[in-house]
């Protein structure tokens, strides 16, 4: 049998294959909510503007409430044949209220109205990442406030480099997510403009007003050119976009987790709620949670290059491969979902071994440093030469197997005459982060000031 949409110059229906790789109702009926809100909004504006009468509006929107609570309590059924979430509302109208569901369609095509309903839910979706970065955000500044003074090695190359605290850590992530909530908060501006009146592309001779439809969709404007309207997949690319540098971040903080989990860093323990076991290994205890969230992160990825790769050399205005967006966007959303709200889980819950970030932090000759600066500071040394002298201790100490604040002071003066006693108070750890005041720097006073400026924005 041919479409009842658009049965009038097609004699015969679709291959079953044709059928199979045009539909798309397995997934956009996600968007039941938004296309069931955007046909209200048209319709009202349809009769708003005399292009439809009141009584036809008044069945349309009566026909649309009903099927919003067909599909929300389980007793819609999806149709293949009808395509997509856009059809099956519309026949199912057609079935409730006969002839008025063919006055909803009126200045409008699927393309503006597509662009409508994804619009809608992925601004709905940014709204809730945003919340989510700030379940996130958080969580982390809990953390930091508690171990503003925990003193850990700060790394480059992954080899210790100056003792720097957990705290001060801590917030380096909030920065980062804080920087992924601005994203988010900017791409909710970018695409706050509403498409419908867009039409097929040129938009229509009907007297509507897209004004109205937009305000009381929630948008802050209409969008300004009909064609770029249903060519524009800005938001879904942009939220991509944004979903993979902020899965980056977790991905990182993920893979953070794990090493500082294992028994040879043993900073933090994972609680049990965020672990798994091992079915022949007794004694572990795995960081599955963090290494999923690592993953993830490749899945968002994948999900930005393939909508990237979709739209490159697409001629305007609407082509069909338009409708592969939606699959990339859901699934990428789905998975940052949970990627932000396990990683807020296993920050909240993982226990802090003080004792064993100390200890490493002393390690490694991280205060070397600090005696460079106490023999520019105290001494009057160029920093190069200091650098060398600090360079001659280390290799001393190496070489007796102890830590440089172990060295006597003989031993040290035979390296500078000008070392004095003086010269320990820098080198424990808690004095090398506590000197560390210059603006955005690792001592407790500057984190505790960079908590307090996240607490007023968060
Ligand atoms: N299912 C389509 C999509 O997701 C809706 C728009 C169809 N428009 C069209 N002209 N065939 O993109």
């Amino acid at each position: 049998s041919s479409n009842q949409m658009w049965g009038g110059r097609f004699a015969s229906g679709p291959a079953a294959i044709m059928e199979e790789i045009n539909a798309s109702i397995g997934f956009d009926k996600k968007l039941y909510a938004q296309d069931i809100r955007g046909s209200k909004a048209h319709a009202t504006m349809l009769a708003h503007q005399g292009i439809i009468s009141a009584e036809d509006k008044d069945k349309i929107l009566h026909g649309l409430d009903t099927i919003l609570s067909e599909i929300e309590s389980g007793q819609f059924v999806f149709s293949r044949k009808l395509e997509d979430i856009h059809m099956n509302v519309e026949a199912r109208l057609a079935e409730l209220i006969g002839s008025a569901a063919g006055r909803l369609h009126t200045a409008r095509s699927r393309n503006d109205q597509v662009a409508l309903d994804f619009r809608l839910w992925v601004k709905e979706e940014l709204q809730k990442t945003e919340a989510a970065l700030s379940a996130l955000i958080a969580a982390f500044l809990d953390r930091a406030e508690e171990h503003a003074e925990t003193v850990m090695p700060g790394f480059t190359h992954l080899q210790t480099a100056q003792p720097v605290t957990f705290g001060h850590h801590c917030m380096a992530y909030v920065e980062m997510f804080g920087r992924d909530r601005q994203r988010v908060r900017h791409a909710i501006e970018h695409l706050d403009e509403s498409p419908i009146g867009a039409a097929a592309l040129a938009g229509t001779g009907y007297n509507i007003d897209r004004h109205m439809t937009a305000a009381a969709l929630g948008f802050r404007e209409p969008t300004r050119n009909s064609i770029d309207t249903v060519s524009d997949r800005d938001f879904a690319l942009e939220f991509l976009s944004i979903a993979s540098i902020c899965a980056t971040h977790l991905s990182r903080l993920a893979e953070e987790i794990v090493i500082w989990s294992t028994p040879q860093f043993g900073f933090i323990r994972l609680s049990d709620a965020f672990s798994t076991g091992s079915s022949i290994m007794p004694q572990k205890k795995n960081p599955d949670a963090a290494e999923l969230v690592r993953a993830k992160t490749g899945r968002i990825n994948g999900s930005l290059i393939a909508l990237l790769t979709v739209m490159k050399g697409l001629p305007l205005a609407y082509s069909k491969d338009m409708q592969e967006d939606k699959e990339q966007v859901f699934d990428a959303a789905e998975s940052l979902e949970l990627a932000i709200a396990a990683m807020t889980g296993m920050v909240t819950d993982m226990t802090i071994r003080t004792d064993k970030m100390k200890a490493a932090a002393g390690s490694g000759y991280s205060t070397a440093t600090d005696l460079a600066d106490w023999l520019v500071r105290e001494a009057g040394l160029p920093f190069r030469d200091a650098h060398h002298v600090t360079g001659n201790a280390v290799a001393m100490a190496e070489k007796k197997g102890c830590d440089l604040a172990e060295l006597s002071l003989e031993e040290l003066q035979g390296i500078n005459a000008a070392i004095t006693a003086d010269v320990y108070n820098v080198l424990t750890v808690e004095a090398s982060v506590a000197s560390r005041k210059s603006f955005g720097g690792t001592a407790p006073s500057e984190v505790r000031k960079q908590i307090a400026w996240w607490r007023e924005r968060n």
